[in-house]
């Protein structure tokens, strides 16, 4: 398995370019699934989850072209397959975002539970909930979910109100109601931006959608979709995650093609830690620290537009080198604080109490060989690499190859010094030409 070799103590300059956002790839990609005419996608991220998610919809009988390493072009007019397996589902969890268009689309699918992953259990009772309120019909048959349209193989629109926030929920519910008989209305649905970005799609294949970003979203039932072509939104996360590598490094970067009011609550943030954080434009930030150096600041993670989960294993890596006492409350998931532990083992002084971290600084943190247990957990231990003093080894980096496509190029551009130590072809991202670009 593949390592990062990272020495740390270089000042991040440059400049940085942020890639599209995989958590908004990962349902449009599903959403082709909703018609069998061609949908094109732009700036999407070559990131494992996307391969994997293609390869899923290529398992199911579509076909995935890739004309340019970023463009996915696809068309689901030949599906026979109605079944997300269950050693693909455990792998990556997103892919049960194919259940709402197979059902909306064919009457029927069958899905893998996902099973939980290293930071929760991860259920999907609320996916289901929700589509047993389009008349879906859901069963559990060893470890599956089989969901079947009773009526004449199609859902009917309805009420949903979800009991908790959840995206991915949401983006089920949203796919499946386009193709239902009637209006269809969300309540208490997610307002991440991916789900806008979602909604901009399918309306642009003909569906109804209106509401997405807002808590109720409502969407009138149509009989088909058709063809489209979107582009992707920049990636929150990894833009986040940069803006926290050039604060740590006490670097200055700019972010380019990024879009900054996606990451307003985590530019607030930053700035009251004492980031110098500038919106140069709609799709550019300049970033650096303050030259007073950075200040301790608590921070809840809590559904959008509050501050996101995925970004606080990043923020407890910069709290290490901020003056004064941080309380990081993680409300989403259950357990989302194993990057703790490895930061400990650089020196960082951190307790967990319950869903609260205490983060001490400013430590001097020592390189170590550290192992990642899941995508941002990856992303905390590189930002503490390049602050470290010595050697830090990143150990099992497919993880963090899962959401960031060569965050090591990326970062190596911009001064860090860090390699990437390959151990095996297996844990390798295939050759671009291996998986169909022409
Ligand atoms: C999405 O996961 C993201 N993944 C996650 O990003 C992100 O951390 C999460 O939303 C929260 O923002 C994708 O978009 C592919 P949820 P999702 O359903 O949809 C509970 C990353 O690093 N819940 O919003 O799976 C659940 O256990 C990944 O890019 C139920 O109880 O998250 C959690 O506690 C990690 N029942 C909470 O709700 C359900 O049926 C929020 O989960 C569904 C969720």
């Amino acid at each position: 398995m593949d390592k990062f070799r990272i020495r740390g103590g270089r000042k991040l300059r440059g400049r940085v370019q942020i890639g599209g956002a995989k958590n908004s790839a990962l349902p449009c990609i599903a959403a082709a699934l909703l018609t069998g005419e061609s949908v094109t996608l732009h700036n999407v991220p070559y990131v494992r989850d996307i391969i994997t998610q293609g390869r899923l919809l290529e398992d199911l009988g579509a076909q995935v072209l890739r004309p340019e390493l970023r463009t996915h072009k696809i068309s689901a007019a030949n599906i026979e397959i109605f079944e997300a397996p269950y050693d693909l589902v455990k792998t990556m969890r997103a892919s049960v975002l194919v259940l709402g268009p197979l059902l909306a689309r064919f009457g029927k699918a069958k899905v893998s539970l996902p099973g939980g992953c290293a930071i929760g259990t991860r259920p999907i009772d609320l996916h289901l909930e929700a589509l047993k309120h389009l008349g879906a019909q859901v069963s559990l048959e060893a470890g599956y979910v089989v969901a079947r349209a009773p009526h004449r193989g199609r859902l009917q629109g309805g009420e949903v109100n979800f009991d908790k926030v959840t995206v991915t929920g949401t983006e089920n519910v949203l796919m499946a109601a386009t193709l239902a008989e009637g209006k269809t209305v969300i309540n208490n649905a997610a307002r991440e931006p991916e789900i806008a970005d979602l909604a901009e799609l399918l309306n642009r294949m003909g569906a109804r959608v209106r509401g997405a970003g807002s808590p109720t979203i409502t969407i009138d039932g149509v009989e088909h979709l058709g063809a489209a072509e979107h582009t992707i939104i920049p990636d929150r996360i990894e833009t986040g995650t940069f803006l926290c590598a050039a604060a740590i490094t006490d670097g200055e970067l700019e972010l380019k093609d990024c879009r900054p009011e996606h990451s307003a609550i985590v530019i607030a943030k930053l700035r009251e830690a004492g980031v110098e954080i500038e919106e140069v434009n709609q799709s550019t930030l300049h970033v650096r620290c303050c030259a007073e150096g950075l200040t301790a600041r608590d921070v809840v993670t809590e559904p959008h537009p509050r501050f996101p989960t995925d970004m606080q294993a990043q923020y407890m890596a910069l709290m290490t080198q901020a003056a004064g006492v941080s309380r990081i409350t993680e409300t989403i998931f259950e357990n989302r604080f194993m990057h703790a532990s490895e930061m400990q083992r650089m020196g960082a002084d951190i307790s967990i109490s319950g869903n609260t971290a205490t983060v001490r600084g400013v430590t001097r943190l020592m390189g170590a060989r550290v192992q990642a247990s899941d995508l941002r957990a990856s992303a905390c231990l590189v930002l503490a690499g390049l602050v470290a003093e010595g050697e830090t080894v990143v150990e099992r980096v497919y993880h963090i190859d899962r959401g960031y496509e060569k965050i090591e190029a990326k970062l190596r551009a911009v001064g860090a010094e860090i390699e990437r130590v390959r151990e095996s072809v297996t844990a390798q991202l295939p050759p671009a030409a291996e998986v169909g670009v022409s």
